[in-house]
């Protein structure tokens, strides 16, 4: 995979609109782009017909969790948007994770040219501190529940997972290449960390093991976006 093709842009704006905009203005530089909660809340499946229709490659982050026939419904109007890449929440359980690889297909032979999407486990919520994941009721340590999660996911045929930074050398020592990971929490040297705490950069979210790395605001809240991705290009390539 060229390094251009590993990078995936966020496109957490607020409206089609800017959402078309910043598409024409990245086209072609990078693997794919993002439709998360806020994009798709306000502007609902047109947008992502539309970004489609631009030719672009999709990745659409609605984090699905729901009784299994209702996220099969949902994974399978996602697939007919022509989405590339979908997540769900891997605490659904085995027969809501089931389901969706059914409506998906088969996972070992997804890739973006065969119209099967990736199916991405989310594992425990980066915004989530140990605290937290025991107040509602988990009492595992976090690490050992994201590895919980993902050999839930790997046993009902899933082969993608999101994984902030540090989780990426856990899963992929227990997983090998037999999985995709797909890395936030990304930060290049120039940019601000905003809210996101236990970053790295794009270069070592991929020497670490990443396969993608999602990018939101150092590129969507840069001057010049397109200059934004053009430095993270370069970072990944030298
Ligand atoms: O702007 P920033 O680079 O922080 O955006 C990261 C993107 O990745 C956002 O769309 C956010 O919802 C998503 N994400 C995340 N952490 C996760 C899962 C998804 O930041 N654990």
């Amino acid at each position: 995979m060229q390094p251009h093709q590993r990078i995936i842009v966020a496109l957490d704006v607020q409206d089609a609109a800017s959402a078309l905009e910043l598409a024409k203005q990245l086209h072609g530089m990078v693997g794919l782009l993002k439709v998360g909660l806020q994009l798709f809340t306000h502007s609902g499946p047109d947008v992502v017909r539309q970004l489609a229709d631009h030719g672009e490659k999709l990745f659409l982050d609605l984090k699905l969790h729901d009784i299994p026939t209702t996220v099969m419904r949902a994974v399978a109007s996602a697939e007919s948007l022509g989405v590339a890449m979908m997540t769900i929440h891997l605490c659904g359980g085995a027969d809501m994770l089931a389901s969706a690889r059914l409506a998906a297909g088969d996972q070992t032979q997804a890739n973006f040219d065969c119209g099967i999407p990736l199916l991405l486990g989310v594992t425990v919520l980066t915004s989530m501190s140990q605290e937290a994941l025991h107040s509602v009721g988990v009492p595992l340590p976090i690490e050992e529940q994201v590895l919980k999660l993902a050999e839930l996911g790997f046993d009902q045929g899933i082969r993608g997972f999101v994984a902030s930074p540090h989780e990426i050398a856990p899963l992929r020592c227990r997983f090998g290449d037999k999985i995709k990971i797909v890395t936030p929490g990304v930060r290049p040297e120039w940019s601000v960390k905003n809210d996101q705490h236990r970053v790295m950069t794009p270069r070592e979210a991929i020497d670490a093991g990443a396969d993608y790395i999602v990018v939101g605001r150092p590129v969507t809240a840069a001057p010049d976006p397109h200059e934004a991705v053009r430095k993270i290009i370069q970072e990944l390539t030298v």
